[in-house]
């Protein structure tokens, strides 16, 4: 691959001409230009990467790091962050970690390598010494959705526990008198908030016991199994509310595979708001977070720091909204034993 100093030798320029030309910066006489430029097309000479950002140019590329693409509310997250580096002019490499640390620190690495400009992530796992050698790297950083204590970054989430307290209000108000509930991983922040959450608003009631707590691992499968745990320590729950709306998906599937009527017998109150919640039949009430909005202001926040117009680090706490279906509907009445239903 031709190099700036092929470029100076056809030319017949120095390789601080070629410079000059390659990064508009000082003066180079129009016949000089134009002759440089003819022969970085005749060498089909590319800039590289890292002589851009030496010259101090920003790159233009920020970098996303999800935990989880197969699970509906990260791609919308892409979604935000994606439509606003675009308006801004700015690439998006994507990375998932699957939950691995191991994965995500070489994805890390991998784009350090690259020079990208900036970092979002969305993370249980990654190290406070890791955040800071990128900030030290001229990096910036900015956790979405999942921080943790300590950190020394800017931080965009939702009220995870107002959000679930919304929850276990709506499932009293509807009428149920003993709600359990599927919690994701407590290793992951916004689960564990809206677990603590939860127990605080129905520890102080004779009928709690923490068999009414299952994990259901954030996915269906998982949420399906813990709703069968719970029927078998609890025969007698009638509202369930699951930490977010993939495993009430699946709890919702456990219960209509039982023949249980929902919200009849069991309403069911999922968290996120993804959009599959609406195609279930009886729809899923769920506690809906700004997931697109997120993204984007997780978005803005970088840039502006990549573009040096905000230096402190802000923590930024979206609301939630309450969104009813019939799954929490006691009027509902059920339309046959299919759980899938086209829009
Ligand atoms: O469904 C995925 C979950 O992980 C969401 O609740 C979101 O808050 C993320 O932490």
């Amino acid at each position: 691959m031709a190099t700036i100093r092929d470029v100076a030798k056809l030319a017949g320029v120095s390789v601080a001409t070629v410079s000059r030309v390659l990064n508009q910066n000082g003066y180079v006489n129009k016949e000089t230009e134009k002759t440089v430029l003819q022969s970085m097309k005749e060498l089909s000479f590319e800039p590289s990467q890292i002589a851009r950002r030496l010259a101090g140019k920003t790159m233009k590329t920020l970098s996303l790091i999800l935990p989880d693409i197969s699970n509906p509310f990260f791609p919308e997250l892409a979604r935000g962050v994606e439509d606003i580096a675009q308006q801004h002019q700015f690439n998006v490499f994507l990375g998932n970690s699957d939950n691995l640390e191991k994965k995500e620190k070489s994805y890390i690495e991998v784009m350090q390598k690259k020079s990208i400009d900036g970092l979002i992530i969305v993370s249980n796992t990654v190290e406070e010494e890791t955040i800071r050698k990128l900030q030290n790297a001229k990096i910036p950083v900015v956790l979405l959705d999942r921080p943790f204590t300590g950190n020394n970054c800017s931080i965009v989430r939702a009220r995870n526990s107002e959000g679930a307290q919304l929850a276990v209000k709506h499932l009293f108000e509807v009428g149920c008198r003993k709600i359990a509930h599927i919690s994701g991983p407590d290793n992951i922040n916004p689960a564990y908030e809206r677990l603590i959450a939860y127990t605080d608003m129905v520890s102080g009631h004779d009928w709690f016991s923490e068999s009414l707590i299952e994990d259901g691992g954030f996915d269906i499968k998982g949420g399906r199994e813990a709703m069968k745990r719970l029927l078998q320590s609890n025969a007698d729950i009638d509202g369930v509310f699951a930490g977010n709306d993939l495993m009430a998906l699946g709890a919702l599937k456990e219960l209509l595979q039982m023949g249980i009527k929902v919200p009849e017998q069991i309403a069911i109150c999922g968290f996120d708001g993804i959009q599959l919640t609406e195609y279930t039949e009886p729809g899923i009430t769920t506690i809906a977070q700004p997931i697109y909005e997120m993204g984007a202001l997780a978005t803005e926040v970088l840039i502006k720091k990549i573009q040096g117009e905000e230096h402190e680090n802000k923590i930024f706490e979206l609301p939630v909204k309450l969104i009813q279906r019939n799954s929490t509907n006691k009027n509902h009445v059920q339309m046959g034993g299919l759980a899938w239903r086209k829009k």
